[in-house]
């Protein structure tokens, strides 16, 4: 069997998106069109897989430097032809080639399995669709028998060609032996100038090789992005699918029209999500977990059973089983919540880990902290976590009870089983299961008057 090499042409300028950054660099889902592209690439598989760049290359080079490709340059387009001429040298001979567009990023393994298998098969793969509204694609031409003969570019085509709505899609698959020598003999004597990768089609119809088409499962999985609103109009296609497959695998969502994903979700049975919920990363949520409105959750883990209430904030955290978070919280990073921790409104933790039954129900900030289990964290508390230069820890034992408005001065211990008397500020460590407190004791002035007024 032949192996594949995929090559994406994402060299276009992306004039009509008004913008420095380069179109491949434009966000859906908050990752790049050209990310997107290149998942479904590597789900194939390939033995190669090239990328042409040209518009702001060093920009889209730097952006996906992780991503294990061949990046080919082409400083000038002059068409999807020459684009494709310029990944050749690095494509043998014997592959399969298939080309993708870095900005049709809805594209499905599906229907680019079915172009494969035509060139595997010693035909060229084409990808094509019918649409109401063909101006601006290449438009297919096919015989009297049905048979393709050729592609037209919108440009070139004649009014009764431009009546017909099946449109090339761009993406195709087939023999880089073949393609090779076609390439060599484009020419760009057309309209736009260009040398345009679909002339090949009527090379190939003339050396009597069948040209096999197949259509996406959908008419959304070929829709390239050009301008701003396209872009816009995919994010929400995009959108649409992750919720629906969240719902598949048993997520209940309250409307699948105001959830965003940006990211991976892995979600359990039974879970539910409210609207406006925003989760980006990689987000693991057990069963029976279920998220408040307008919640965004970034890199985390929440366990079985926990309740996430409205207007909370989690970012690269674990939460443990049975938690109950907000509302209003803010869970920073480095946060790990042990089982059945609560941080109630107005509550902001950062790198601490909390022990598995303690509790911070209002407007605390924990930071740089180690609380053990079964510890309760009164109102108002702080740990003075920074001196002007460095981070400091607090450490608290298990089954420490912490006053309210008590400020924790870092790098300190409260022991296991101690009490801190509401309103100290304790900058020594405090002992086992002993009261600490440090406050001016109260007095009433004798004698006193209130002033009036003269
Ligand atoms: C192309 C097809 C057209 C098809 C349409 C589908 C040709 C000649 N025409 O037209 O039949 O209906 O796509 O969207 O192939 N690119 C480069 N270098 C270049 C030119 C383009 O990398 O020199 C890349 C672009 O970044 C883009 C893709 O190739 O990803 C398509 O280019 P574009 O200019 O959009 O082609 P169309 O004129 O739309
Ligand atoms: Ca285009």
């Amino acid at each position: 069997m032949s192996s594949l090499h995929v090559v994406i042409l994402a060299a276009g300028q992306g004039k009509r998106m008004h913008s420095d950054l380069p179109k491949v660099l434009h966000r859906l889902a908050g990752r790049p069109l050209l990310a997107h592209v290149l998942d479904t690439a590597k789900a194939l598989n390939p033995a190669g897989l090239h990328v042409v760049y040209g518009h702001g290359g060093e920009q889209v080079r730097a952006q996906l430097e992780r991503e294990s490709v061949t990046w080919v340059a082409q400083p000038e387009q002059l068409g999807t032809g020459h684009a494709l001429t310029q990944a050749m040298p690095g494509v043998p001979d014997e592959a399969i080639v298939l080309v993708l567009y870095a900005d049709v990023p809805l594209v499905r393994a599906s229907a680019l399995e079915a172009v494969k298998a035509s060139a595997s098969a010693g035909k060229i793969g084409l990808l094509t669709a019918a649409v109401d509204a063909p101006d601006g694609y290449g438009r297919i031409l096919r015989d009297g028998g049905g048979q393709v003969v050729g592609i037209v570019e919108h440009g070139d085509a004649s009014p009764k060609q431009r009546a017909i709505r099946e449109i090339n899609t761009g993406i195709m698959a087939l023999s880089a032996k073949r393609l090779r020598i076609w390439l060599e003999r484009l020419r760009n004597d057309n309209r736009q100038g260009e040398y345009y990768l679909t002339d090949i089609i009527a090379r190939a119809v003339e050396e009597g090789i069948e040209i096999e088409t197949a259509f996406p499962d959908s008419l959304e999985d070929i829709l390239g992005v050009n301008d701003r609103i396209e872009l816009a109009r995919l994010e929400r296609i995009y959108q649409h699918r992750q919720a629906e497959s969240l719902m598949r695998a048993g997520v209940s969502l309250s409307d699948p029209a105001r959830l965003d994903v940006r990211g991976r979700v892995a979600a359990g049975r039974d879970v539910s999500i409210d609207v406006n919920v925003i989760m980006e990363g990689e987000v693991r949520i057990g069963d029976r977990v279920s998220i408040g409105p307008n919640c965004v959750l970034k890199d985390v883990e929440i366990g079985n059973d926990s309740e996430v209430f409205p207007y909370c904030i989690l970012d690269s955290a674990l939460v443990g089983a049975e938690c109950r978070i907000g509302p209003y919280a803010r869970i920073r990073p480095g946060t790990a919540l042990a089982d059945s921790v609560h941080i109630g409104n107005f509550v902001e933790v950062k790198a601490s880990t909390i022990g598995a039954g303690s509790k911070a129900n209002h407007l605390t900030y924990i930071g740089d902290a180690d609380i053990g289990a079964n510890v309760n964290v009164g109102a108002g508390t702080i740990t003075c976590n920074y001196d002007g230069a460095s981070k400091h820890r607090t450490v608290i034992g298990d089954g420490a009870f912490i006053g309210s408005g008590v400020e924790l001065v870092a790098p300190i211990t409260v022991h296991p089983g101690a009490t801190i008397g509401a309103g100290s500020t304790i900058s020594k460590d405090a002992p086992a299961d002993k009261l600490t407190v440090s406050r001016g004791s109260q007095q009433t002035v004798k004698g006193w008057k209130r002033p009036k007024k003269s």
